[in-house]
């Protein structure tokens, strides 16, 4: 099977994590049935030196063309005065909306090794392994009217408006209801379809594309308030968690936090089936490290894992990696931003080649 995949690997310490998954596609071509062609371009501040934009359009057709793309991070100090229209997150901004990418996928994966980095118990996060889907391009962060009024006599009015369609909704259902088959089967859906119209539609279709398409998987409906509790409460309850873009935004940097360490956590963001899925780390550029060769790759090759998984058709592939990593974590080897006393400190590229080595 020969795949297409588009290398993005921006500013600051994204050249030096993406070269870490750039020996593991070494790695795959070698020894599996998947062959990764790759192309990579410059993105963000390194395409703005280069050719004085963030996002060229070549690499916009060049990431269409490919099945999925891979981001290391944009942005530094280097570009923060240029004009907001050609600032490295511009470009971010532009391939999300020209890719319709209107599903941000943000897992909480806690690693035995890493337990103690968690603000949780031990025994509560153990093994934890979920998914949340928001929703990323309606909602209320999107919704007319909008804007803040003047009322006249010092009074004035914020305005914002909540408004979800059914086919914006069921798009990003369909997406959590795919993902849910192809790890434990269970979805679970929020809103506040109590108090809210657009969280009442949000339950009918959610509702209605289950039966209709989706009855293998598990279906539970959760106000987004009494998720938001439970989450720290029992979070092993949850599998895939897929919510609205406000409710989402909230969500997943509370699932974040139930792991600990920000140089772990990957995403992704997805379009229509058929269209490149984007995959980056939650983290940024980190300029304060660029260049010393200790950035953690970690959340990188996470989010590759996450690319072969859900963008290439190569679950156990996306599955072996993650072992790894486990391996590695297991055997004490820790970059700077996750070192502790007692384990093996590693460079970026230590850390790249024991996953290789683990594999
Ligand atoms: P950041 O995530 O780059 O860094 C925050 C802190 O975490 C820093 O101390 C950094 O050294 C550390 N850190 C981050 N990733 C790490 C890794 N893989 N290994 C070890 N340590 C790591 O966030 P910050 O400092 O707020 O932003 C720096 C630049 O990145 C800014 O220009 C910002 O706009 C950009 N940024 C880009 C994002 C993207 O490309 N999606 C997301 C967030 C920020
Ligand atoms: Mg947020």
């Amino acid at each position: 099977m020969n795949k297409k995949l588009l290398l993005l690997p921006g500013d600051g310490i994204g050249p030096e994590i993406i070269a870490e998954v750039r020996k593991l596609i070494s790695w795959i071509n070698a020894h599996t049935d998947l062959t990764i062609d790759t192309e990579e371009d410059f993105f963000g501040g390194a395409a703005i030196d280069a050719y004085g934009v963030p996002l060229r359009d070549e690499t916009l057709e060049a990431a269409r063309k490919s099945d999925a793309i891979l981001m290391g991070a944009v942005g530094g100090p280097k570009w923060d005065n240029v004009d907001y229209s050609i600032r490295p997150e511009a470009g971010l901004l532009k391939i999300r909306k020209q890719l319709d990418l209107f599903a941000n996928l943000r897992p909480a994966i806690v690693f035995d090794a890493l337990i103690d980095a968690s603000s949780l118990k031990p025994e509560i996060v153990k093994g934890l392994d979920i998914l949340i889907v928001r929703e990323l391009t309606g909602g209320v962060y999107f919704g007319e009217p909008r804007g803040i009024e003047d009322l006249g006599g010092g009074e004035r009015r914020g305005v914002n408006t909540q408004v979800y369609t059914t086919s914006e909704i069921r798009r990003v259902g369909k997406v959590a209801f795919e993902i849910a088959r192809k790890r434990k089967g269970k979805v679970t859906s929020c809103e506040k379809a109590n108090v809210m119209e657009s969280g009442k539609l949000w339950r009918e279709e959610i509702t209605r594309l289950h039966a209709e398409s989706y009855s293998d998987v598990t279906l539970e409906h959760m106000y987004a308030d009494n998720a938001a509790m439970q989450l720290c409460r029992r979070p092993s309850q949850f599998d895939v968690i897929v919510t609205d873009n406000l409710f989402g935004d909230i969500l997943s940097d509370e699932a974040a936090m139930l792991t600990g360490s920000l140089g772990m956590l990957p995403s992704a963001a997805l379009g229509a089936p058929g269209s490149p899925g984007l995959y980056e780390p939650v983290h940024g550029s980190a300029p304060d490290i660029a260049g010393q060769g200790i950035a953690n790759p970690l959340a990188t090759i996470l989010s590759f894992a996450m690319l072969l998984k859900y963008s290439l058709d190569s679950v156990a592939l996306g599955e072996q990696i993650e072992a790894a990593v486990q391996t590695v974590l297991a055997e004490g080897l820790r970059t700077a931003d996750i070192m502790v006393e007692g384990c093996k400190k590693v460079t970026t590229v230590e850390m790249g080649d024991a996953v290789i080595a683990a594999l």
